[in-house]
């Protein structure tokens, strides 16, 4: 993916949704006024546009975008401009009901909310390619454009369409896949349950069955309904390529929010030209800037490291949570800040005004209900000189440390119906590994489990069930060539088809790890064993433990309780160069830090112990320097070592020896040299 970046925008990006139409024109101009005195750079704007660009069939009406644009031109604001095919009009649907999605149990979607589309439908991709062709032709010489935007969050609301057009086009899929109907056969181990099938005709989507179906046709499924959106997306980008060559293309990301594990990521990455993310924090009680780290780290891994563009988060409150509770003073700021130290090249916000009508209204804005005399745009204001005296970090790349392994693929298969546990939760794991790195201080690059590993001193595995022969094999050959591995349960357990790899278990991980799984063995809702280290130590485990035979591996910790009493509960492996570690329950924070600690011994990285916990320090470096960010999520001043003095650019204040952060204050060094 070549590196690029909005074409114009020569600061870091900062601004929102801007959805005027909402408003009649004469608050159009206050709102550019009000954005220049914010210091917005650019806005995203026709995201949902369709209905008012092309109110009937064939007629349209560009007149107020023309105006907005050149408004927007005027002020200086560059525009990142949507494709507005996330919502067709409802004459559209009147005329082609049948491209309003159908629900696995044959429930159909009706008009009247957002993103209700059945992507293998032909009238659908047939308007959205020329509403497409028309934006593109009237507005791709339009000074004020610095990007495109296409459709809006692939893969929600709806995943996957199970009408009769999407079984027609699934079957073109699985023929160019497989090839013949008995590789298919083979493939979905139809032999089971008398569900072989003859011809690709008789194939369907898995609709809804009286009891669990075939696996991996469902799996599969996942597959087609990702590949179809992204069919669909290329589709627009290429029009939008053609006509406007030299204008970027994005489509706005979700990454690391569970609200939308549709879509494979790596697959996406790689047919945009720019990556873009929205994160919104999930207030279920967990630390939120823990997961906003992980969503900005993962944004910048699929993105090839390359810097990427936060384009949605909010000022304050969401309103579609259960329960949506307001950003404290400062956490707006922290939070887009944090999506800098880890690549983004600026913060823009879901949305510029704060509607009075509609599904969002509730939902914060960088303009709030009340006005300019308000906290939230304060705080704004106050970020636009912020992100201003950034401007020099642009295409600078963010430093990782360890590499965490991340598959869409596999997390799919993990959630399919009949595993030995439902309470083993993959991405729970993959949030508590990350959550022990960050704790540790540690940057963490998320990927894909056959990419290129050497760089990496430590690979965690957090929770990898499905793991072809070639990702074993790249494990295999990065820990014989000195690399630290740290893999948790039910990992390598089956192949790309969800199949079992033969033999025992974990197939794909066996030589690595240098032991077999003879059984799992899941624990009772809230039972727990206890885990016994060298040193006397002692663990505790829940949800998940194995019956584990050590090979090579050497036993480490063993279990002191339970079925498997007495039985290794962490293995660990030299082979070749390098270590492979193995654990088979579910370990707390704590057992999880102990392990990693471990682990970090053996890939000789040295302890942070010098910084204070919820103070999180990420470097970015390239030509302009090497940039040092210091976040402190805790409620008490902190301080942190430069390793080189520097100038702090929020404060234009020079810094040396040990750097002092208040309080939930955000501190960025450009260090000297
Ligand atoms: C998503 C959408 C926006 C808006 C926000 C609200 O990210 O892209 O249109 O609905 O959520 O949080
Ligand atoms: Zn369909």
């Amino acid at each position: 993916m070549p590196e690029t970046s909005p074409k114009g925008l020569t600061r870091l990006a900062f601004g929102g949704d801007y959805n005027p139409e909402q408003w009649p024109e004469s608050v159009w101009r206050e709102d550019v006024r009000l954005m220049r005195e914010a210091g917005v750079t650019m806005v995203s704007a026709g995201i949902f546009s369709w209905a008012l660009l092309e109110p009937a069939r064939g007629e349209y009406d560009f007149g107020w975008l023309d105006r907005l644009l050149d408004l927007l031109h005027e002020g200086g604001i560059r525009v990142d401009l949507g494709t507005p095919t996330v919502v067709p009009p409802v004459w559209f649907y009147r005329e082609h009901p049948e491209a309003l999605p159908l629900a696995a149990d044959g429930t159909r979607y009706e008009f009247g909310s957002r993103g209700a589309i059945c992507h293998s439908n032909a009238d659908y991709r047939a308007a959205a390619a020329n509403i497409t062709t028309r934006l593109a032709e009237r507005y791709a010489d339009h000074p004020a454009l610095a990007m495109w935007h296409v459709h809006n969050e692939y893969g929600v609301p709806v995943s996957a369409c199970y009408c009769d057009s999407c079984a027609a086009h699934f079957r073109r899929w699985l023929a160019t896949a497989y090839g013949t109907v008995e590789a298919v056969n083979e493939a979905w181990g139809t032999a089971f349950w008398g569900q072989r099938y003859t011809a690709f005709e008789q194939i369907n989507p898995p609709r809804t069955t009286p009891t669990v179906g075939n696996p991996a046709q469902a799996l599969d499924y996942k597959r087609f309904a990702d590949a179809t959106m992204r069919e669909n997306f290329v589709r627009e980008r290429d029009i939008l390529h053609r006509l406007a060559p030299g204008v970027p293309v994005t489509t706005n990301f979700m990454t690391a929010l569970s609200q939308c594990d549709s879509v494979d990521y790596w697959a996406w990455g790689r047919e945009v030209d720019i990556v873009t993310n929205d994160h919104y924090l999930i207030t279920d009680g967990r630390r939120t800037h823990v997961n906003l780290a992980m969503a900005a780290d993962l944004t910048r891994s699929v993105a090839g490291g390359a810097p990427w563009i936060l384009l949605e988060h909010s000022t304050s409150g969401v309103n579609w949570q259960p329960r949506n509770p307001a950003k404290a003073p400062g956490q707006m700021a922290r939070n887009s800040l944090a999506h800098v130290a880890r690549g983004s090249e600026g913060a823009m916000f879901f949305q510029w005004r704060q509607s009075r009508r509609g599904a969002e209204k509730f939902h914060s804005a960088m303009l709030p209900h009340g006005g300019t005399d308000t906290r939230v745009w304060r705080e704004v204001v106050e970020l636009g000189a912020s992100l201003d005296s950034l401007s020099t970090i642009r295409s600078t790349r963010t430093q990782a440390d360890v590499a965490v392994l991340w598959d869409w693929h596999s997390w799919w298969a993990q959630t399919l119906d009949w595993r030995p546990s439902e309470d083993h939760d993959p991405r729970e794991r993959a949030d508590a590994f990350y959550e022990a790195l960050y704790d540790r201080h540690l940057t963490v690059d998320f990927a894909h489990p056959e990419a290129d590993l050497s760089a990496y001193p430590l690979v965690v595995v957090p929770a990898l069930y499905l793991m072809t022969e070639a990702a074993g094999n790249n494990l295999k050959e990065y820990v014989e060539n000195g690399g630290t591995l740290v893999v948790s349960y039910f990992s390598g357990i089956v192949d790309e088809h969800d199949s079992v790899h033969e033999g025992a278990c974990p197939g794909a991980l066996r030589d690595v790890l240098g032991l077999t799984v003879e059984e799992f063995s899941p624990l009772l809702k809230g039972d727990t064993v206890r885990i016994t280290g060298p040193d006397g130590s002692e663990l505790t485990g829940d949800v998940w433990t194995e019956f584990v035979v050590p090979r090579e591996a050497e036993t480490v910790w063993t279990y002191a309780d339970g079925l498997t009493a007495h039985r290794p509960a962490v293995t660990r492996h030299r082979l070749g160069e390098g270590t492979a570690w193995y654990v088979s329950t579910r370990l707390d924070a704590h057992g999880l830090d102990a392990l990693l600690g471990w682990a970090a011994e053996d890939a000789r990285i040295a302890p942070r112990a010098d910084l204070p916990h919820d103070v999180e320090v990420v470097r970015r470096a390239g030509e302009s320097g090497t940039y040092l960010f210091a976040i402190n999520h805790s409620p008490s001043d902190a301080k942190v070592p430069l390793e080189a003095p520097g100038t702090e650019l929020l404060t234009g204040e020079r810094a040396a020896g040990r750097l002092e952060v208040p309080a939930g204050a955000v501190r960025v060094v450009r260090l000297d040299g």
